[in-house]
């Protein structure tokens, strides 16, 4: 069973990148990819940098995306930027990353309220979902993502669902070098994409995207792509090499027009 769901390759760069920096790594980043046809590739650079690279940007390579994003449109919330006012920039946000939950404190209450703002704003949310090394070894895997994917997608409708993406990062793996395995990958997305059909029904969970992060780089890249029920990949230390990050883009150019072929 095959299935038409676009592959997304997904830069995000963290805290890094000055304004000036931002805009000549995207300019090499430009000339380094070359086949994007048919898949989508998103940035996600500092908030700071958003606005600037979004009128260098070529638009029919890139998209933006943005780290995060407060759940109120607008109010007395110092230092907060909302989705109202992101919407003007970008297509997708990231929420929940587990950077965010973990050294921000962000509970599974700010994600679900992150996710309605994005939706009822009209930007794409990545809902990323993982567990820690601790909660892998005691076997909590399942329960983990059961209840981040539970409280995530709350108070959203099955039509919501289906335009939204899931990055499954295993925190272990993000940052460490040390990636999870292409077959942990598989078991834990055709998990995810269980969850969704259980509580969207089987179309919504068709149609919604799900990737893998945590120490892709241009070897391991392909591994997932070629897996049935991954849609991509959210990366992080190696999108912040152009090369590294083009080869990436290359992998899932190859992967998608494979896929098409065989629709
Ligand atoms: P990494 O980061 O690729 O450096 O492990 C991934 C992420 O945090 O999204």
């Amino acid at each position: 069973m095959r299935n038409n769901r676009k592959i997304m390759i997904a830069g995000n760069w963290k805290e890094h990148f000055t304004v000036a920096e931002a805009s000549h790594f995207l300019h090499k980043l430009e000339e380094s990819v070359i086949n994007h046809q048919s898949i989508e590739v998103v940035l996600f650079p500092n908030i700071l940098t958003l606005q600037p690279l979004s009128v260098q940007l070529d638009r029919r390579k890139f998209r933006l995306g943005s780290q995060d994003g407060f759940y109120e449109d607008a109010g007395a919330y110092t230092g907060e930027v909302s989705m109202a006012m992101l919407r003007e920039l970008v297509h997708y946000v990231l929420v929940g990353h587990s950077e965010r939950r973990h050294i921000f404190n962000e509970n599974d209450d700010v994600v679900a309220k992150k996710m309605q703002a994005a939706v009822r704003n009209g930007i794409m949310p990545v809902l990323c979902v993982g567990e820690t090394l601790q909660e892998r070894l005691a076997g909590e895997t399942k329960q983990v993502l059961h209840n981040q994917i539970t409280a995530g997608l709350m108070n959203l409708t099955s039509r919501e669902v289906g335009a939204i993406v899931v990055a499954y990062e295993p925190v272990w793996a993000i940052g460490t070098g040390e990636f999870a395995k292409p077959d942990q990958v598989e078991e834990v997305v055709k998990y995810i994409r269980k969850q969704v059909a259980e509580l969207f029904g089987e179309r919504t969970a068709k149609l919604v995207r799900i990737l893998y992060g945590g120490s892709v780089d241009e070897h391991n890249a392909i591994s997932y792509l070629l897996l049935e029920d991954c849609d991509g990949a959210l990366v992080g230390g190696a999108s912040l090499n152009q090369y590294k990050f083009a080869s990436i883009v290359e992998s899932a150019f190859r992967v998608q027009q494979r896929r098409t072929v065989r629709v």
